[in-house]
């Protein structure tokens, strides 16, 4: 299994342009079910979730042609099969966004229930109670979602928590519903917002974007559209941003839409960190030195994103004094404590706060990916650390990383993937 080696401390100096959104392209995939008609997807970010997701709906009889310069094309005019196996969806849970778009079209779909992940289970309990709610009748059996609908009809949902993937899988039920349906404490992620946007210049007739209220309007079909870019990825940004701070240098993140990041950008300038912000893109300046101790708590959009938290805690870790981190979205996703503690980082949980000791002089070790986003944490520390570190099973960072470590050494850092 490849694996990273990392030689630590190199400052970084440059430009990054960030690849398109993992949490965006996903659901935008899935929506192309809804219509008989090719979908074309630009800037789609070269990762091993998209393959997935490509895998999965070919598998149920579509057409993904990956086409050259970062596009792909979807034709679901041949799906016919509207079965979603565990084998692929246990690998990647945002599989389950088929279930939506599958009974909306055919008023029946089977599809495996995801499995947990690093941090331990990850229900859709808000999902299947909503398409309950819109009249699809839900069974489970060994280990898969059968739901079957005569009829769709609108009704008023209310999420018990915000769901990104719930409130995408249930807009895309919804599409072709009978009557208005209205979901409150519903999610406002851009990732969200262009999925209900795209949507929208099919022909569908979907209120409030970006707010935390949105009401479908049922409609009878969905019209094409030439193609659809997808948005930058605030997370891959969010990364290169705190990396940069962490190291030292100074990087301009280009490609991205800046308010996505106010957040992280609000938080970098409470630690003393110069944040430049411009049209689309931000400059972070930093010695890697005199970061102040900020506490922080993640929260759904547009507060501070929990895909970041590992990646921040980090970067505390290096900060003089004290920080806290509160994990409101995912009240276990600390796995990377105990590999990040590995590299001489300070830090303790106590009643699910994170509390960082800063001012540690991080040292190379052999650490091992838990998740996504853990994993790039461990290369900031790695980035940061006095000699060398290899980082393994970073078949966790291609899922959602598109081609981190040329990004990376073209700023200056010593990264090499090994096999
Ligand atoms: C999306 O996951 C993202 N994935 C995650 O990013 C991200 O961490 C998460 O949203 C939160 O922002 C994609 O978009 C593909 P949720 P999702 O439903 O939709 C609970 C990454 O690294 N919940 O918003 O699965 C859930 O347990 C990944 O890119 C229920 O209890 O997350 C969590 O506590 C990791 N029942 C909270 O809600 C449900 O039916 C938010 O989860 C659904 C969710």
């Amino acid at each position: 299994m490849d694996y990273f080696e990392i030689n630590g401390r190199k400052s970084l100096h440059g430009e990054v342009k960030i690849s398109g959104a993992k949490n965006a392209v996903l659901p935008l995939m899935a929506a192309a079910i809804l219509n008989n008609k090719k979908l074309q997807i630009l800037n789609v970010p070269f990762l091993s979730d998209s393959a997935t997701m490509a895998k999965l709906l070919e598998s149920m009889g579509a057409k993904v042609h990956f086409d050259p310069n970062n596009s792909i094309t979807v034709d679901s005019s041949s799906l016919d099969n509207p079965f979603a196996s565990y084998d692929l969806v246990k690998t990647m849970r945002a599989s389950f966004y088929v279930l939506g778009p599958l009974i909306a079209k055919f008023g029946y779909a089977k599809v495996s229930l995801p499995g947990g992940c690093a941090w331990g289970p990850r229900p859709v309990d808000f999902h299947l109670e909503a398409l309950k709610a819109l009249g699809v009748d839900i069974k489970i059996e060994n280990g898969y979602v059968i739901a079957t609908a005569k009829k769709i009809t609108g009704n008023t949902i209310h999420f018990p928590k915000i769901s990104v993937g719930a409130t995408g899988n249930v807009v895309m039920t919804a599409i072709f519903a009978k009557g208005v349906t209205t979901l409150t404490n519903a999610a406002a992620e851009p990732e969200i917002q262009q999925l209900c946007n795209m949507l929208n210049s099919m022909g569908a007739k979907i209120d409030g974007i970006g707010s935390n209220t949105l009401t479908i309007t049922g409609v009878q079909s969905l019209n094409s559209i030439d193609s659809i870019s997808v948005i930058p990825d605030r997370i891959e940004a969010g990364t290169f941003m705190i990396a940069t701070a962490a190291v030292g240098g100074k990087v301009k993140i280009k490609n991205i839409i800046p308010e996505h990041l106010d957040s992280v950008s609000n938080c970098l300038k409470k630690a003393q960190v110069q944040v430049d912000i411009g049209a689309d893109f931000i400059i972070i300046e930093s010695d890697g030195s005199n970061i102040a101790p900020t506490d922080m708590e993640t929260n759904e959009y547009p507060g501070f994103p929990t895909d970041l938290q590992a990646q921040w805690m980090m970067l505390m870790c290096l900060a003089k004094g004290v920080s806290t981190i509160k994990e409101n979205i995912y009240y276990d996703r600390f796995t990377h404590i105990m590999e990040l503690n590995r590299l001489n980082c300070d830090i303790k949980l106590e009643n699910s706060i994170a509390r960082i000791q800063g001012n540690q002089n991080l040292v190379g070790a052999d650490v091992m990916s838990t998740d996504i986003r853990a994993s790039a944490a461990l290369i900031i520390a790695a980035l940061c650390a006095k000699g060398k570190t290899t980082i393994s099973r970073i078949y966790h960072i291609d899922r959602g990383y598109d081609k981190i470590e040329e990004k990376l050494s073209i700023l200056g850092a010593e990264i090499i993937r090994r096999k």
